[in-house]
């Protein structure tokens, strides 16, 4: 992914909600899993509940163990910045 310099805010995660652009957090980090999305085992729809959003409660909900920062290193975008609060 393309690595974003001074990291991520809420309100540029927020525009990357698609499945052909999908940005998610999970624990502080922001992903671009847009290419990801075709190889989740639980299938494209599960994961893009959590585009454009905080994907933490999701991800630790059906799979707190998956190993995310191996299998998502190619993915980073940078550090979250925002405000949880504030996302959808
Ligand atoms: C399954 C990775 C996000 C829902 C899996 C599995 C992996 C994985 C490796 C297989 C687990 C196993 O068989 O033991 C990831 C990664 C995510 C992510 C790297 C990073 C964003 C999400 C989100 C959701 C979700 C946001 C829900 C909204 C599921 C479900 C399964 C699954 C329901 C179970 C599929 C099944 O057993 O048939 N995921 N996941 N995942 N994931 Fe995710």
């Amino acid at each position: 992914a393309k690595r974003v310099s001074g990291g991520v805010d809420h309100v540029e995660l927020m525009k990357h909600n698609t499945k052909d652009d999908c940005w998610v957090h999970l624990f502080g980090i922001v992903y671009d899993v847009t290419k990801y999305l075709d190889f989740h085992p639980g299938g494209i729809p599960e994961l893009l509940r959590g585009a454009g959003r905080d994907a933490t409660p999701l991800f630790n909900q059906y799979h707190a163990w998956v190993n995310y920062e191996s299998m998502l290193k190619a993915c980073v975008v940078g550090p979250f910045i925002g405000d949880l609060t504030k996302l959808p």
